[in-house]
């Protein structure tokens, strides 16, 4: 693969900028698939197939970049691959094929997170296999306590997953109250447990292509968890009143 590290730092960089754009923009707008799906946004495709297509970019497109690399024979970048997918299979393979929901959602939204997911594979798997240097690395703490904290972060978003999946028998397509476990909290453990999963990346990975990608994940699910919110409290005239949107007792 012919780059340069200026020409990674550059994406890098951009990958952050969205972050900002993308905070900014859903001050304003509520992306629209889920619950807050909707047709004003041009065509639409079932949903399962739409995270199919824009999540496989994670998977196939960062192991092919990763192989590229000059580093990627080496023990703590292939820790961070298994890690990233680990979390990538179950999110592009497995979790669309759990959900019991036949909502549809827009290619625009699909498009743009096939982009997105692009740029972040290039950022971060070219630089745990190749422009990083994690010679040393499985001697470090920060190695270990993120891949902790991802893995904290991954069980809670599976669980709060998969009892959001369960609210529905199947063939149901309503949405009810979720309760118990982190719900009594907050009405999004799932994006609590993604945004702590890829803080613990970046501490694993050190790195500001790691930072940059959890800072977008704050940028992006962080007002979809304050949307949820708001959604639950319009909807349910009984929802619980000390329930907080996304961070227990604060937020
Ligand atoms: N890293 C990132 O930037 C990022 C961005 C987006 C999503 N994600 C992750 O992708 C996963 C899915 O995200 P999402 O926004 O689609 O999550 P979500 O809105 O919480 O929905 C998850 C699943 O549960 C169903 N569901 C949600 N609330 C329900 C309720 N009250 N009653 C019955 N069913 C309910 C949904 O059905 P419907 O689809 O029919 O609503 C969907 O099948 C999450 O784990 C999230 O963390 C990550």
């Amino acid at each position: 693969m012919s780059d340069s590290p200026e020409i990674h730092r550059l994406a890098t960089l951009i990958l952050l900028a969205l972050g900002v754009v993308t905070m900014l923009a859903l001050g304003f707008i509520t992306a629209p698939y889920g619950r807050h799906t909707s047709e004003r946004w041009g065509p639409t495709i079932p949903a399962r197939l739409g995270w199919i297509i824009m999540e496989s970019p994670a998977v196939l497109v960062f192991a092919w970049i990763y192989m590229q690399g000059q580093h990627r024979f080496e023990l703590a970048p292939l820790a961070l691959l298994g890690m990233w997918q680990f979390h990538y299979v179950q999110r592009t393979y497995v979790f669309p094929f759990r959900t019991r929901s036949d909502r549809r959602m827009p290619v625009l939204v699909c498009l743009l997170a096939l982009l997105f997911q692009l740029l972040n594979a290039y950022v971060n798997a070219r630089w745990i296999s190749h422009w990083g240097d994690y010679g040393a690395w499985t001697g470090d703490w920060r190695l270990w306590l993120g891949a902790g904290l991802f893995f904290v972060g991954w069980g809670i978003n599976f669980k709060a997953d998969t009892m959001l999946i369960a609210l529905r028998k199947p063939g149901e397509d309503g949405y009810k109250i979720p309760r118990g476990w982190l719900y009594e909290y907050v009405s999004c453990p799932n994006y609590l447990g993604e945004i702590l999963e890829w803080l613990g990346w970046a501490l694993a990975t050190w790195s500001l292509p790691g930072l940059a990608f959890a800072f977008y994940t704050i940028a992006n699910i962080g007002p979809r968890a304050l949307d949820n919110h708001r959604w639950y409290r319009r909807t349910f005239a009984d929802y619980p009143e000390q329930r907080r949107a996304l961070i227990p007792f604060v937020l």
